[in-house]
């Protein structure tokens, strides 16, 4: 089966900085890929430019069949790209209701619902619809990141550190979310971390960074070698 989204050769500036020197990453479809580094490596550079946020200086991004050239971040969120981005950003002033209608914008009208799987996932979002967003604690903002992606119907979901700051009760709430959406929904999911517990539980491929560059790929159990492990080691 073709890649559902593959990176190829990727370079990416800011300004006269390179943060990205010629990354290439494929993700199975109905898969967990993970790309794992520390901090300042390039890990939410290469989701921006999956998201269209941030240009490339060189390579392409592939989704399914499609090459994102210059595709405008709305239009990758419409063909079924799905984002959860670092620090959430989640609307503070809206209620968890309407945050998670922000993701009907790219919707047809038939679809403008939020599918109670969504609920059965993350109960707390459904018991606190009215309230602000603000008020959640990080943990259920996270939650609701992530329920507002799914929202927009995602074929690939694309999440930034999503266990960054979290308790660890909800942080294993979120993997069995992610694991669900694997298993149950067929949906192929790709995310940054630098919580090599939280890969190796859930992730069928990981991918390791360091510098701007992929320094290994391979089965998550490639976590435990010496070699990858210098890369993640703080
Ligand atoms: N908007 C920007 N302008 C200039 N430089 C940036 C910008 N965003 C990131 N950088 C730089 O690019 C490099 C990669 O940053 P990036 O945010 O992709 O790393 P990261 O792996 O996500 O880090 P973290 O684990 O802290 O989230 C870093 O050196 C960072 O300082
Ligand atoms: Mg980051």
């Amino acid at each position: 089966m073709a890649a559902a989204l593959s990176i190829n050769s990727i370079d990416l500036h800011y300004g006269a900085a390179q943060a990205l020197k010629g990354i290439s990453l494929t993700c199975q479809p109905g898969k967990i890929t993970a790309v794992l580094g520390r901090n300042g490596v390039g890990k939410s550079s290469t989701l921006r430019a999956i998201t269209g946020i941030n240009h490339l200086s060189a390579g392409d991004i592939t989704f399914g069949e499609e090459v994102l050239k210059r595709t405008p971040p709305y239009k990758r969120a419409r063909m079924g790209i799905g984002y959860v981005p670092q620090g959430r950003e989640i609307f503070p002033l809206l209620t968890v209701k309407e945050n998670l209608e922000t993701g009907y914008a790219g919707l047809a009208r038939s679809e403008r619902n939020v599918p109670e799987y969504i609920f059965e996932l993350f109960p707390v979002l459904k018991s606190m619809l009215g309230r602000r967003g603000g008020d959640l604690s990080g943990g259920q903002q996270q939650q609701l990141a992530i329920g507002r992606a799914l929202v927009t119907r995602p074929k690939v979901l694309v999440l930034d550190e999503p266990t960054e700051g979290i308790q660890p009760s909800i942080i294993k709430d979120i993997g069995r979310a992610l694991q669900f959406l694997r298993d149950e929904k067929g949906m192929t999911i790709l995310l940054v971390e630098q919580f090599l517990d939280f890969c190796r539980e859930i992730a069928d491929d990981i991918y390791v960074m360091d510098r701007g560059e992929i320094m290994h790929t391979g089965p998550a159990s490639d976590l435990d070698l010496p070699d990858v492990r210098k890369h993640l080691m703080v």
